[in-house]
């Protein structure tokens, strides 16, 4: 079993990065051999990503992940750009792709409503997501839920160019576990995201006051009778609880719930608590990491190992199409 998953370096690392994704990243590194890919090139068909603002997110983001539990001894951890092959394979799978599928996929429209200029490369993006997995031959991709999209073109990807070229990558499958669907608290009828603003996200190194700050002024709804629907945002204090207390703290607040007995300010003080408990480990490691770690050395022994496994399979791909 081959673990491939990537990440934006567009900012902070929020709570919907670390238990959509990284916390599972963390425990798959025990399980199989994974790689772990900082898309910078993705992050490039973001118009609101700057070229500073570039350079410096990769480096904390390195850190993040590191500060979580990635170990880049026993993971490969690395850059896209580093990896020439990724866009080379790239534009051969796109050869494959149906711009049909491209026109559907769903994050493209919403990202497309956000920016004034719409990139091409905005469009392309789920075609370099699908070399970033199949260039390494892995069969199983963690992501956020709101990545299945691309994981199932991924796969279309991989059948379409076998049958053409003959059997070679493996069909990628998404684990998506819990955890997968972090909520914004300020508007929980969205994904928790950096691109709605710092209302709208909460970083795992912000400083507590912050965390509390925004956990507190999570929307929740005037007071429900009993045997009523939990409305949006306080099932997503729900779901995030369940994802750091223990078991009998959430029944006991979930039974005060149903009741209509629960006071939410009490269901927010417990989760900021537990959530400061869950990420107290993290923080203190992303602050010893800064000051410890060699991050060039770092990005150059992990593409050259990424690009141990990306060389020979592009070399296959160059015979099989007919360029070599
Ligand atoms: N599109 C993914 C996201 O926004 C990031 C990503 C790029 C990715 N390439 C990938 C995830 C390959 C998994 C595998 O979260």
């Amino acid at each position: 079993m081959r673990v491939f998953s990537g990440i934006q370096p567009t900012g902070v690392l929020h709570l919907g990065n670390y238990f959509g994704a990284v916390r599972r990243w963390v425990e798959l590194q025990e399980q199989a051999q994974c790689l772990y890919c900082v898309v910078d090139y993705h992050a490039l068909t973001n118009e609101a990503t700057g070229p500073d603002e570039l350079r410096d997110a990769w480096r904390g983001l390195i850190l993040d992940l590191m500060a979580c539990g990635i170990d880049p001894e026993r993971s490969i951890v690395f850059r896209q750009s580093d990896v020439p092959e990724h866009t080379e394979l790239c534009w051969i799978l796109g050869c494959v792709t149906s711009f049909g599928d491209l026109a559907r996929m769903t994050q493209f429209k919403e990202k497309s409503k956000e920016q004034v200029f719409i990139n091409a490369s905005l469009f392309y993006y789920p075609v370099l997501q699908a070399a970033d997995i199949l260039l390494y031959l892995a069969d199983r991709v963690p992501v956020g839920e709101d990545q299945v999209q691309h994981l199932e073109l991924s796969r279309r990807i991989a059948r379409r160019f076998n049958s053409r070229f003959g059997e070679l990558f493996p069909e990628p499958e998404a684990v998506v576990g819990q955890g997968a669907r972090v909520m914004s608290f300020a508007d929980p009828s969205r994904k928790m995201s950096k691109s709605a603003g710092p209302e709208h996200y909460i970083g795992v190194n912000e400083p507590e006051e912050d965390i509390l700050r925004k956990v507190k002024a999570g929307v929740t709804d005037p007071g429900l009778t009993p045997g009523q629907e939990m409305s949006p945002g306080v099932a997503n204090l729900f779901s995030i609880l369940e994802l750091v207390a223990p078991p009998d703290i959430v029944s006991q607040f979930r039974e005060q719930h149903s009741e209509g007995g629960l006071l939410y300010r009490d269901l927010k003080q417990a989760l900021f608590q537990q959530l400061m408990e869950e990420l107290a480990p993290v923080r203190r490691r992303r602050a010893e990491l800064e000051s410890s770690v060699d991050l060039d050395e770092l990005m150059m022994a992990g593409a050259h190992r990424a690009r141990e496994i990306a060389e020979p399979v592009l070399a296959e791909v160059r015979t099989r199409v007919g360029l070599a």
